[in-house]
């Protein structure tokens, strides 16, 4: 019997942990893209999907935390079969390691209560507190546009503007100004 996922569940697998494998889910099938740990795991390009269901994001081509989720309501059917074929991709080249429990289902709420059976003593409200603070603090790392290597590529331009500055004005305010050619 395949594993059922809560969403909490499944962002235990979000790469952030090199000891855990890394986990997407797409139309509720959860992949184990371990494999490619390059893309999805921590500092990734596709980080953002990791630990997701990201149909949503994968059919309107959207690398965007905040684009994961299940729903397709408005898109297009371009947007459908761009979904599609990422499925087909997905199914040839990663194992399916279970499935992600419908938000609100009889499911999901089956999970929660296994799980939460299985951690006696936990209240789990400080944990949830924990992910959710986690979750809005990558959030804001993934929007924000100065990115660590956007800063070091402004720091150095701004330092070799500045040098490059400081030669031309040594070299303006050095050069002698030029004799008249008259004797030549
Ligand atoms: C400038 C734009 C982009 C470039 C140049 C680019 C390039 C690439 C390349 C070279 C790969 C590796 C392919 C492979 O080795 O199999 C890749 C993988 C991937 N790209 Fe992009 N990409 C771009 C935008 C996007 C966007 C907007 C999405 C949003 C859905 C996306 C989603 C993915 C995913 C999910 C994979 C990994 C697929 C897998 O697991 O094999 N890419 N991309």
């Amino acid at each position: 019997m395949s594993r059922i996922f809560t969403a909490e569940e499944l962002l235990a697998y979000d790469g952030a942990e090199a000891s855990k494998p890394v986990y997407i889910a797409v139309k509720g099938v959860v992949y184990d893209v371990s494999a490619s740990r390059e893309f999805y795991g921590k500092g990734g390009p596709y980080e953002a999907f990791a630990g997701r269901e990201c149909s949503r994001a994968l059919a309107i081509m959207k690398v965007d935390a905040a684009e994961c989720n299940g729903n397709l309501e408005d898109c297009t059917e371009k947007q459908l079969k761009t979904l599609d074929d990422w499925i087909a991709k997905f199914n040839t080249k990663y194992t399916v390691v279970g499935k992600a429990a419908e938000p609100g289902s009889a499911e999901e709420a089956d999970a929660a209560t296994r799980r939460a059976a299985a951690k006696p003593g936990s209240s789990g409200k400080w944990q949830d507190e924990q992910v959710d603070m986690d979750e809005i603090r990558k959030t804001m790392m993934r929007q924000s546009p100065f990115t660590p290597g956007l800063l070091t590529t402004l720091v150095i331009v701004g330092l070799l503007t500045a040098l490059a500055g400081y030669i031309l004005y040594i070299d303006m305010t050095g050069q002698q100004p030029l004799e008249p050619h008259t004797e030549l």
